[in-house]
């Protein structure tokens, strides 16, 4: 079976952890340009994306080409699944044109994992519907870590959309596997109580006061207005009641860091004040999307740092 990266829930702590050292590795240095490698000269990479994206896509195809990959992007628009081929036969097809790994995201939870059954091909999971999205977990978790923070013992609020968040099951999973205490807060209808049971160490609260207090990480989601057949708020009220702002930081540990994975909607899940504050870390972990991708397109196309 090809080994690619489907998800959290399924990687041991060590396999984690040897992804986030190595992902330093890639982290950039004082010089201003980067310095391209040649670690995957020779092969090849596609970027498979049936969803938005700017962050992931982006980062995918830097850190393909910084590692001396060749990185070719398809969008769902601009791929013949518009002229109603079916899914399996768009990867068959591409997988026929022997890319060493197709890194896909898809609006259906399972697509991936599904697909993967059928292919050679690895296919890294760059967010399947409201399931994982596993690169995104891994950069935060690298994020955290350049604070000088231990993931055990931490105290993690994530805020917000929490149903239909794959950002928040993949850091559910990490985080747990690393001994965080992880709060899950937000509106009862965007809070599904089976959550708690996901992993060890979860808890859930519809007051966001008592989720931020004490927390050392404040992780806020966005509201995902394409997965919803209806708004559960008008979006003033939800920011009264769930949107981030600057005196909900004096609840938390003073060393608090604000993260969001974005695309951030200001002056609906947080304020601009906090979003551009000393304590948010949004654009570090923008930063650290490459380098962490760097390390999982080395371990998946070369079987290292963590095989
Ligand atoms: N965080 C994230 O997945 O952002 P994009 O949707 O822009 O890739």
């Amino acid at each position: 079976m090809p080994a690619g990266l489907l998800g959290i829930e399924d990687l041991t702590r060590e396999h984690i952890q040897a992804i986030l050292d190595r992902s330093r590795d890639f982290q950039p240095r004082a010089e201003p340009n980067f310095r391209k490698l040649d670690l995957l000269r020779g092969r090849m990479v596609v970027n498979l994306f049936f969803e938005a994206s700017t962050r992931t896509r982006t980062s995918f195809e830097i850190a393909a080409k910084r590692l001396g990959a060749d990185a070719i992007s398809i969008t769902a628009q601009a791929s013949s699944v518009s002229k109603g081929e079916s899914l399996v036969d768009t990867l068959n097809t591409l997988a026929a044109m022997r890319p060493d790994a197709i890194i896909m995201r898809h609006a259906a939870s399972g697509a991936p994992h599904f697909l993967q059954r059928h292919l050679e091909t690895p296919i890294i999971n760059a967010g399947d519907g409201t399931h994982e999205h596993p690169t995104q977990a891994l950069l935060d978790a690298r994020t955290i870590l350049d604070r000088g923070a231990k993931l055990e013992g931490l105290r993690v609020a994530i805020i917000g959309d929490i149903a239909h968040s794959r950002v928040a099951r993949s850091n559910v999973y990490l985080l747990s596997k690393f001994g965080a205490d992880i709060v899950l807060c937000g509106p009862a209808s965007l809070l599904p109580a089976e959550l708690a049971q996901i992993a060890p160490g979860v808890t859930l609260t519809n007051n966001m006061d008592e989720a931020i207090r004490g927390a050392d990480v404040i992780m806020m989601l966005r509201v995902q207005l394409e997965r919803q057949h209806e708004m559960a708020f008008p979006s003033s009220e939800y920011f009264q009641f769930y949107g981030l702002r600057l005196e909900h930081l004096r609840l938390a540990s003073p060393d608090v860091i604000v993260m969001h994975p974005g695309p951030i909607n200001r002056g609906r899940e947080i304020s601009s004040e906090v979003a551009d504050s000393q304590r948010s870390v949004i654009l570090n972990q923008v930063e650290n999307g490459i380098a962490v991708r760097m390390a999982v397109l080395e371990r998946v196309l070369c079987g290292v740092a963590g095989h």
